[in-house]
């Protein structure tokens, strides 16, 4: 009786895993941070630019010495910006060249079903074909996209799969904000290689990524003049929440969040950003003499963590001088009028909290299934959502696709400044947190997804459909 079941079981086990790099050996601030590429489009009409991106493996060194095998767009990494205007269409031609299925999602846009990338609406592997449309019926915001594939989402976008599409208006063009080479946006992540370069992807294991990359480079280097700069910083770990400071503690103003620009800016020393949420910050490095270098710092760090790893993000550079006229007005924008809501609803979220492989994770105690309607929603109607984290240690957040929502209520206290007021398609739940986040669903009709938005936790289930009709 003893002895086959152990056969078995040494037949059955997986190969052993690939001898881990210990990031306490990665040289800190020795490389460059890139900008991603900004996509062109291929044909330019009146109305519409046309894309086309090829879904890719490609090799590339984010680590110094080494080199990864990465999922990518187009074969860069992190993906390439897409800069788009409200009233003006993007088409994108997605084509998968991956041997895994892919659905690619764009992140806090109005889009009608059939463009927005939902799990169950996949490009076939080995060369399938889609092309997405983006009306951009929306105001400026601060968008995203990434593999959405059921299943499949959270080690796609592990391995690579994430680009920014930056959409403006006159509302925010008219503002004389840093622009140009002082605008940038920045892919803040973390991962987990082997010592042969390779990504370690593990379901769940976040206590091991502990390598942090800025724009597809573990720890690099920025250098910058003594002016303001503009920061776009979208959070594209799986499961990862950074607290950013500079490493002086000096002020960060954040003028923009999830889906634009804040009705006014916000002057802190931290700013926070859940996985998939964007922060649009400006720094103003004229306080710095040339010569001097400043870290942006994480404060986000788990007990089990260490702070000289997964606290260290960038370090700046002050190299030179340069001339500066741009200006971050005290009024920005104004935000739409909150109607009347005529609906309540309660979202809970929770996974087993184990941390057993195979852990699954509930919204309202069910698991994702592709072919159940969760919520069924009137179109046009206004409706207050209230979401709790009911975990008492894992920390979960709230996306919803098709809307950007306001968030009213925090811990039963209405939030009344700081990014919050913004609007915002992702919001953070710390264990026990409960939000309350207002939306109007107009526009589109059809089937659209509300989940956790650490890749990890919505690939265990947490996540669940709307149908808007
Ligand atoms: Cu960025 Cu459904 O997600
Ligand atoms: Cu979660």
């Amino acid at each position: 009786g003893m002895l086959l079941p152990v056969v078995n079981a040494v037949a059955t086990e997986p190969p052993a895993p690939a001898a881990e790099l210990d990031p306490v050996g990665i040289a800190k601030f020795t490389q460059r941070m890139p900008l991603a590429p900004v996509l062109q489009p291929y044909l330019t009409t009146s109305t519409t630019s046309y894309y086309r991106m090829n879904l890719k493996e490609a090799s590339k060194e984010i680590v110094p010495g080494l080199t990864t095998r990465l999922r990518t767009f187009n074969g860069s990494f992190p993906g390439p910006v897409i800069k788009a205007e409200s009233g003006r269409r993007v088409v994108v031609r997605q084509t998968n060249s991956l041997s895994v299925p892919t659905s690619i999602h764009l992140h806090g846009a109005h889009v009608p079903q059939d463009s927005d990338g939902s799990p169950m609406d996949l490009i076939e592997p080995d060369g399938g074909t889609k092309t997405y449309t983006y009306p951009n019926t929306q105001p400026h915001a601060n968008l995203w996209f990434h593999d959405h594939a059921h299943h499949m989402e959270s080690e796609n976008v592990f391995r690579g799969m994430t680009g920014t599409y930056v959409l403006t208006d006159d509302i925010e063009r008219r503002l004389r904000l840093p622009s140009g080479a002082y605008d940038i946006p920045v892919s803040l992540r973390d991962a987990r290689f082997a010592q042969n370069g390779e990504l370690i992807y593990e379901m769940g294991d976040f206590r091991k990524r502990n390598v942090i990359l800025a724009n597809g480079k573990s720890w690099p280097y920025f250098e910058v003049a003594a002016r303001k700069y503009r920061f776009r910083l979208t959070n594209t770990a799986n499961q990862r929440f950074f607290a950013l400071r500079l490493a002086d503690g000096s002020e960060l103003v954040q003028i923009g969040t999830d889906g634009g620009l804040l009705p006014s800016p916000y002057r802190t020393d931290t700013v926070a950003i859940s996985p998939g949420e964007r922060a649009d910050v400006v720094i103003d490095f004229s306080r710095y003499p040339v010569g001097t270098t400043i870290e942006l710092v994480n404060k986000d760090v788990a007990p089990f963590e260490s702070a000289d790893l997964v606290g260290k993000v960038i370090q700046f550079r002050v190299t030179r001088t340069a001339h500066d006229d741009s200006v971050v007005p005290d009024t920005l924008r104004t935000l739409p009028p909150l109607p009347a809501a005529s609906v309540n609803r309660s979202v809970d979220m929770k996974m087993d909290e184990t941390g057993s492989p195979g852990s699954q994770a509930y919204i309202n105690g069910k698991t994702y299934d592709m072919d159940r309607i969760d919520t069924e929603i009137a179109y046009g109607a206004t409706e207050i959502w209230t979401v709790k984290n009911s975990n008492q240690f894992a920390p979960h957040n709230f996306h919803m696709h098709l809307v950007q929502f306001r968030v009213l209520e925090r811990n039963g206290q209405p939030v009344t400044s700081g990014p919050e007021t913004g609007l915002k398609d992702t919001v953070p739940l710390k264990p026990g947190e409960t939000v309350k986040v207002q939306a109007t669903f107009t526009g589109y009709r059809g089937t659209y997804v509300y989940h956790c938005h650490l890749f990890d936790h919505g690939a265990m289930g947490m996540m669940a459909n709307m149908r808007i009709s």
